[in-house]
């Protein structure tokens, strides 16, 4: 009957290593389709933009520490007054959560806020019945895709590829690129424009130059599973693949994005069946992605046999 002990929260502020196994325990018990290491969260953790305010608390249950949370400001989408909430309760004390949020909520009372964001999915169900009855509304869907890349051929693909090459894109991989100040920067430039038209609810902050290139570098960052499209000296577009957990079967995507004036003649196509016809030959079997329901991004992944299992949902409880 653990499950319906009061939570107790203490401040997680220097996570010893048994602590940190513990929290890619918990997160890896929540969602096992994507497993994350120790050093993952470690990384997560200390790759953060050291200006953003953030609080971070360990969940006990009659002593036993069930999950973590955290509250603070988001560094992708920043402004004083909106802060995310974010818990990982393990699947054995999934009622916690609503405590858990409760007490996130009243630490924040004290800075004052007007905006506060959350994630989950729709498997979630404690989470989401937890986060209406705080007043969230869930104001973006984006359905959680998957590929079983088994089910893939890349035969059927070459055409896309030969298609980019006829009209002078070059697709290279960050690894081919280099690991230089100027290959980073014309990375940070392209990735900064391209976010402008991703579809989201408020506006994206850029992180200072040194933060984007720490975030990007996690323990499992393989610059090999990150493709770009030039033609000539300009950067055109790009796909970026990481790997989940250490044993590299799974992959997910990150952001995929193309030039407006380079759109609609099938680079995005052509870096998506090269990432994976890459990650197949390297024994990949699963590659993961979401997309926002109406961007057409959605629609080229589910072209390529990407199908819906679920969908990531964002929350959001404004304060007038
Ligand atoms: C989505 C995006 C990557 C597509 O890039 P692209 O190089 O233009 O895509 P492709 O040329 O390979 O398009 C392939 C097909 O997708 C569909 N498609 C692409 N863009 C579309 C649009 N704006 N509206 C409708 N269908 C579209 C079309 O069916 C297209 O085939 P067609 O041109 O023969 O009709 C690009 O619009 C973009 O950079 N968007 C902003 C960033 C973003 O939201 N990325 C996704 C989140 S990670």
């Amino acid at each position: 009957m653990a499950g319906i002990q009061a939570p107790t929260f203490e401040p997680n502020d220097d996570p010893s290593a048994a602590t940190y196994e513990r929290m890619a325990t918990i997160h890896n018990a929540c969602f096992p389709d994507w497993p994350v290491t120790a050093d993952d969260v470690r990384h997560e953790r200390e790759s953060r933009d050291p200006s953003k305010f953030i609080e971070r608390y360990l969940v006990r249950v009659q002593g036993e520490v069930v999950g973590y949370a955290e509250t603070g400001h988001l560094q992708m989408s920043h402004r004083e007054g909106k802060y995310f909430l974010h818990t990982q309760i393990h699947p054995d004390h999934e009622e916690a959560t609503l405590a858990t949020l409760t007490f996130l909520m009243g630490r924040l009372q004290q800075r004052g806020y007007d905006h506060l964001i959350s994630y989950t999915r729709t498997d979630k169900s404690h989470r989401i019945e937890a986060l209406e009855r705080l007043g969230f509304v869930c104001l973006q869907k984006n359905p959680d895709v998957r590929l079983d890349l088994e089910q893939f051929d890349p035969s059927l693909w070459t055409e896309s590829l030969t298609r980019v090459a006829d009209l002078g894109f070059r697709l290279v991989t960050l690894e081919e690129l280099g690991d230089s100040e100027d290959v980073w920067r014309a990375y940070y430039d392209l990735d900064w424009e391209l976010m402008q038209d991703v579809p989201y609810t408020d506006s994206f902050t850029k992180r200072p130059f040194e933060v984007w290139v720490d975030q990007i570098k996690t323990p499992q960052f393989d610059p090999s599973l990150f493709h770009f499209a030039l033609r000539g000296d300009e950067w055109v577009g790009m796909t970026e693949c990481y790997w989940s957990g250490a044993d590299h079967v799974i992959a997910g995507t990150g952001l995929t994005g193309v030039r407006r004036p380079h759109r609609r003649v099938g680079v995005a196509t052509a870096l998506k069946v090269k990432a994976l016809c890459d990650l197949k030959r390297r024994g990949a079997k699963l590659i993961r992605s979401d997309n926002e329901e109406s961007n057409p991004m959605l629609d080229l992944n589910y072209r390529l046999g990407f199908r819906s299992t679920g969908a990531w949902l964002h929350y959001e409880l404004k304060v007038e």
